[in-house]
Parts: C-alpha cells; sequence; structure tokens
C-alpha cells in the first residue's frame, strides 16, 4: 500500500452537505477533479437521505444548514454509519458547537471560510485512518480465523443445512439469494459468504433496495453521467463499480421497483452496467448476493417481482428459518448473547434461571435472533444479581402488546397473545396449573383447553427437525 494515492484513496466516497451552493459546487468540483466520487447535498435532510443509501468515507457536514442542521445529520451518521469519518464546517460564533460535534463523534472541523488545500489533506488524512482500520480488521479477522460460519450460531439440523450451503457456495461467484424474516440472520450469512470467498479482497457493499427512492436507486446501483438529470452536477460512480472486486449486497430485494429490476437484470445477465446517460456499458467484475424477508414467489404471482430475475439471483437460494421454527437454538444463542454483553457491559452474568430459559424456549419471537439479541442486552443491563431473573426479562407479549407480527390476521395475533400470557403464568406458577388457571382467572379445565389447543408444555420443543 502506497500513502499518498492508495486504493481507497482512488474513488473514495466522500458526502458534502453545505447550503451555501456556489461553494458547494466548487468544492465538489474539485474533489471531483482530485479523483473522489463526491454526493452533494444542499440541506440536512437531503444529507440524511444519502447516508441512509450508502456508505460515505467521509462527509464533510456544514453545521449551519437549513432543515436538520449539521449536527442532527452527525447524529444520524453516528447512528447509521459509525464508521463515517465526519469533518464539521464551521463558522464565526458556531465554534462551540463544533467542540459539541467533536463529543458526539465528529473527527474534525475547518472554519469558514474553508481553504481547499487545508480541507483536502484533511480528507486524505482521514482517508488513511479509514484505510488503516480496514486493515487491521482484516488483519484481525484473519488471527481469529477470519469472519466464517463460525459466528453464525446455530446446531439444529436446518442450521446446519445452511452452513454447508455457505461453504459450498462461497469459492464460486454465484448469485445467492437469502430469503427469511426479518432478524434472521441474513445480513450476517451474506457477510460470511464473502470473507469466505473469492471476492473477499474486495469490499463488502450492501444497499438497501427499500431504503431508496425508485428515482434515485438506477443512478444509486449503475452510476450517472454529468448532465443526465437535473441535479447530475458530476459523473458519479454506482454501487456495482464501487463493489467491484468485491461483494455487493442487495437487500431487501423484493422491494425494488419493477424498472429497477429490468436493469438489474441486463447487469446480472451481462456482468455489464449501464450508468445513467452514458452509452458505454462498463464491465463489472463482482459476487451479487440479495436477500429479502418477502416471499417472491407470491410477489412474482401479483406482478410485483420479475420471474426470470428471480431466477438469475436464485442460482442458490439458502432459506433461513424463524428463530420459533428452531428453539433448540435458543439456548445457545442466549449463552452467546449473554457472554457478549458481559464483555462489552463489565458485568459478570453467569446466565438465565432455568424459569426465564423456558420463557425464552416458548416465546414467539417475531422478530426472531436480533429480538431475541435486544431482551438478553436489556436483561444483563437490569440483572442486579449473577443470574438473570424473570423481572429483568421484558418480551414483548408479555409486557402488554402481542406479539403480532405486522400485517397478522387478528386470530393469529391474539392466539400468540394468549398462548404467551399463559406460559408466562404457568411458569411463575412452576406449573403449578390450578394456581395458575386462578392467577389468568380462569377455570381448570379452560386451562387445560387452552393448553391443547395452544400446544403449550414446559418441557415442548417445537420446530421441524430438518427442513430438507
Ligand atoms: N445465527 C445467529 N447467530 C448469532 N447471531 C445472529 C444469528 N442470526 C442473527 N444474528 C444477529 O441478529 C441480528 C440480526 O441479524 P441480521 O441483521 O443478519 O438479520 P436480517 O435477516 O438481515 O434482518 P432484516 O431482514 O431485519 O434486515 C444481528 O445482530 C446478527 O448478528
Ligand atoms: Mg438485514
Amino acid at each position: 500500500m502506497n500513502s499518498g494515492n492508495s486504493t481507497l484513496e482512488r474513488g473514495a466516497e466522500i458526502l458534502l452537505a453545505d447550503d451555501e451552493a456556489t461553494f458547494r459546487e466548487t468544492f465538489a468540483k474539485v474533489l471531483n477533479e482530485e479523483g473522489f466520487s463526491v454526493t452533494a447535498a444542499g440541506d440536512g435532510k437531503e444529507a440524511i437521505d444519502a447516508i441512509m443509501r450508502r456508505p460515505y468515507a467521509v462527509a464533510i457536514l456544514d453545521i449551519q444548514m437549513p432543515g436538520s442542521d449539521g449536527i442532527s445529520v452527525l447524529r444520524e451518521v453516528a447512528a447509521i454509519r459509525p464508521e463515517t469519518r465526519v469533518i464539521m464546517i464551521t463558522a464565526y460564533g458556531t465554534v462551540e458547537m463544533a467542540v459539541e460535534a467533536i463529543k458526539l463523534g465528529a473527527c474534525d472541523y475547518v472554519m469558514k471560510p474553508v481553504n481547499f488545500d487545508e480541507m483536502l489533506t484533511k480528507i486524505r488524512q482521514h482517508l488513511r485512518y479509514v484505510e488503516l482500520e480496514a486493515e487491521n480488521r482484516k488483519l484481525r479477522e484473519e488471527l481469529n480465523g477470519r469472519f466464517d460460519v463460525s459466528q453464525i450460531l446455530g446446531q439444529t439440523a436446518v442450521m446446519e443445512q445452511v452452513f454447508e450451503t455457505i461453504r459450498k457456495v462461497a469459492p464460486t461467484r454465484s448469485n445467492v439469494l437469502i430469503t427469511g424474516e426479518s432478524g434472521t440472520g441474513k445480513e450476517l450469512v451474506a457477510r460470511a459468504i464473502h470473507s469466505l470467498g473469492c471476492t473477499n479482497s474486495g469490499r463488502f457493499i450492501a444497499v438497501n433496495c427499500s431504503a431508496i427512492p425508485e428515482t434515485l436507486l438506477e443512478s444509486e446501483l449503475f452510476g450517472h453521467k454529468r448532465g443526465s438529470f437535473t441535479s447530475a452536477f458530476e459523473d458519479k460512480k454506482g454501487l456495482f463499480e464501487t463493489a467491484r472486486g468485491g461483494t455487493l449486497f442487495l437487500d431487501e430485494i423484493g422491494h425494488m421497483p419493477m424498472g429497477c429490476q429490468v436493469k438489474l437484470l441486463r447487469a446480472v445477465e451481462q456482468r455489464q452496467i449501464l450508468p445513467v446517460g452514458s452509452a458505454s456499458p462498463v464491465d463489472v467484475n463482482l459476487r451479487l448476493i440479495a436477500a429479502t424477508n418477502r416471499d417472491l414467489h407470491q410477489e412474482i404471482r401479483e406482478g410485483r417481482f420479475r420471474e426470470d430475475l428471480f431466477y438469475r439471483m436464485n442460482v442458490v437460494g439458502i432459506h433461513l428459518p424463524p428463530l420459533r421454527e428452531r428453539r433448540e437454538d435458543i439456548p445457545l444463542l442466549v449463552r452467546h448473547f449473554v457472554k457478549k454483553y458481559n464483555a462489552e457491559m463489565g458485568k459478570h452474568c453467569a446466565g438465565v434461571s432455568d424459569e426465564v430459559m423456558r420463557l425464552l424456549v416458548h416465546h414467539e419471537w417475531r422478530g426472531n435472533v436480533r429480538e431475541l439479541q435486544n431482551v438478553i442486552e436489556r436483561a444483563v443491563i437490569f440483572a442486579e444479581g449473577e443470574i438473570i431473573e424473570l423481572p429483568d426479562v421484558a418480551l414483548s407479549g408479555s409486557g402488554g402488546m402481542p406479539a403480532a407480527a405486522p400485517g397478522e390476521d387478528l386470530q393469529s395475533a391474539v392466539k400468540a397473545y394468549e398462548r404467551e400470557q399463559i406460559f408466562l403464568a404457568l411458569t411463575r406458577c412452576d406449573w403449578n396449573k390450578a394456581e395458575a388457571a386462578k392467577a389468568l382467572r380462569i377455570g381448570l379445565s379452560s386451562l387445560y383447553r387452552k393448553m391443547d389447543e395452544l400446544e403449550i408444555s414446559p418441557g415442548r420443543r417445537v420446530g421441524r427437525k430438518s427442513e430438507r
């Protein structure tokens, strides 16, 4: 790696947010001429939209902007893209805010009027830092035996099958489609395929197809030529080019508008893209992984997803089963998350009580592993003793709100809620049914009937043992 014009610096993604049009346009031009790939935003809202859409190595934010000011944008960057290096631009009278910004996570600030050379030097310093960070991460991963399937926990047969597929598909360049409910680990699997695969020397770029307005998605993915539409002041590289040699993860592909699907299909088939407003196609050599929590077969039937694109992407399909269909994995995940949050918070929880474990194993987990992770994080915070007890655990469905998935029919939502409440009462009464019935204010025979109907029992192991 050379220090002057490193690989990362060439074409590095920079966000420039300033409401002063003359400065913005002139400096964007300078940055473009220096070989950076610049997105310019005229106010805070545009800047936030931009960071939601793609990762930037460096973001330059004016502190004072109409709408959301630079500080609000900074908060968003810190939350969504903590790896982005933020440089604030401050004017006379806003220096105190710059200090505040540093406390909130900005890396640097410059005073107005901005000296272009000074700014360029700072940008290069920060890019160098980003590059070193990436290198360190890679070395750490190599040292830890890389980021691989060992970070995805599961010992059920279906998960073993998933690991096997990941190992087999990783060394190839075949397209992969990952399906599963929200929070089942789709992105985790995509990252594992990337780091075990032959494109792992390149970058892993994730793009959320549902977060980008239809009018912008095409230019985000394929790039555009200067002047191809009103706000296209400069040429811009698309994510297909940014991810060249690496992996492009098309998240929420089920939400991709039809118009964009046609263009994606062409890119997938020909391994070539056509930037908006350009007549010359560009070769792109990368690995494509897509994910969705939608049922694409239904989307195809209802005319919202192209069947040909589905088959192109689904060369290898990986389905992640919901957590409630592999409850045997829950104790393993619980132990893993307790350890993780102990380390993060300097706590010393030894684990969860048997009662809590029973509750966790039987919960509906509509938010899957992500929900379980959040529940354990909270429990570790609240636990006072060595063992996490029932009062430390807040489950959706046991605190008043039923554990219903959005759009679920009322009957199933009510059932899920009933199951949750009855299970909780039984657990609290140590499975003494007479006491639980009393607590629930229903007759003992009603309790037996409900337990039967809702398949509630203390040692119940729900879930198919093997999917395939
Ligand atoms: N099998 C697993 N082992 C360990 N951690 C997991 C597992 N599955 C998911 N997680 C963790 O759960 C969280 C959610 O996972 P991820 O973001 O990959 O889900 P997703 O399927 O992409 O969800 P969404 O559809 O909402 O984007 C992450 O923090 C991830 O590390
Ligand atoms: Mg995801």
